[in-house]
């Protein structure tokens, strides 16, 4: 695979926002047979945030667009592109329309993709071709979810992983010696597709007509143990590729930030790399794991508290349901 460079790209800005309401391990403990301990001990999870009743992906995404505009010094309307990676919307058609709408970002094109963990790390690399064959200067991603609410409270298995966030990132054009987007590699196991999933349901209602149904959508359903194995088998794998792609050493590496979803799945991948755990970017703890939204969330932490400085190297890993995953290899403003 080979793509044709006439710009580079830079990571401008980040930008980050969750919901108030926090549901910590204690209080899951009051709903299903689980404790703080084993939540803990197998995933790294003390609480997760939640929407409250009214609230959607679009308040959380346009808070943490917003946040993103200002540290990059832009207007919404110098904006060209809109990427929303969400499996969660609140409009089956798509939800980019509304979050263009609310952030007056007018002049940009908007669309969703949906590819749940990976959503962020696939649309990101959608925005970097656009840009990096100058069609584009600034594109918006954002990462968001609210798996909240598609979530069995009832099912132990699943009910104590997530949490509802939005992260956002401006990508802009810069020169192409500049280019700061360095490496990538996107990959889907189709015959998986059901170890993690969220699948259409007949609602079984009336209809007048008797060749169609009414749909509506299952909780989440997951065989935790599957997507435990394929993560820790694939993304070191896919990591690998990436930096023998650009002929970067892993000591080259200073930041793994993965799809936050089980500090077990973490420390493995970091340790099979023989990467120190003191490169591996965490907030899992204080938000579970957020979906599209988990990495842009815990990069925009690592910025804010200055833990990533210029010319960090960034390496990126999304994986989750589909079976999907990729990784993205990026300097951090050189
Ligand atoms: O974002 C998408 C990516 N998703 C993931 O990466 C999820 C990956 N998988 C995981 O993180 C882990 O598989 C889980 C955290 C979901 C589960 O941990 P595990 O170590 O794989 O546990 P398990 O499913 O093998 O279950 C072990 C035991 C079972 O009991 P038995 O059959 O050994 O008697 C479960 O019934 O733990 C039981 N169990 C629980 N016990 C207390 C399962 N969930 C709970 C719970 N509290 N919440």
């Amino acid at each position: 695979m080979r793509s044709l460079i006439t710009q580079g790209v830079k990571l401008l800005a980040t930008g980050s926002a969750v919901p108030d309401l926090c549901i910590t391990n204690q209080i899951i403990s009051n709903i299903v047979d689980t404790s703080d301990e084993w939540i803990f001990d197998r995933t790294g999870i003390r609480e997760r945030r939640i929407v409250s009743k009214g609230q959607s992906i679009i308040d959380l995404a346009v808070k943490a667009a917003n946040k993103a505009l200002i540290k990059a010094h832009l207007e919404p309307l110098d904006l060209d592109l809109i990427i929303l990676a969400t499996s969660t919307p609140n409009d089956l058609f798509g939800s980019a329309s509304q979050l263009q709408l609310r952030l007056g970002a007018l002049q940009a094109a908007a669309f969703d993709i949906t590819a749940a963990c990976s959503g962020f790390i696939i649309a990101s690399v959608t925005a970097a071709q656009f840009i990096q064959n100058g069609t584009y200067s600034n594109v918006l991603v954002v990462g968001a979810d609210v798996l909240s609410q598609w979530t069995n409270w009832s099912d132990r298995r699943t009910c104590i992983l997530f949490g509802d966030g939005a992260g956002a990132a401006i990508f802009q054009a810069t020169s192409v010696v500049n280019n700061n987007f360095l490496a990538f590699q996107l990959n889907t196991d189709g015959k998986q597709y059901n170890q993690l999933n969220i699948s259409y349901k007949n609602t079984q209602q009336k209809q007048k007509v008797d060749f169609s149904d009414i749909g509506s959508f299952d909780s989440i359903s997951m065989n935790g143990r599957e997507v435990y194995k394929f993560a820790v088998s694939k993304i070191p794998q896919s990591i690998q590729f990436c930096l023998d792609s650009v002929h970067i050493s892993i000591e080259k590496v200073d930041w793994l930030l993965l799809h936050q979803a089980n500090i077990r799945i973490l420390n493995a991948v970091a340790k099979r790399l023989m990467i120190p755990y003191a490169k591996v970017i965490s907030n899992l703890s204080k938000y579970g794991n957020t979906s599209a939204a988990s990495i842009p969330l815990a990069l925009d932490e690592a910025i804010e508290e200055a833990k990533v400085s210029c010319g960090d190297l960034i390496v990126m890993s999304g994986f989750g349901a589909g079976l999907t995953w990729g990784t993205l290899i990026l300097k951090w403003q050189d």
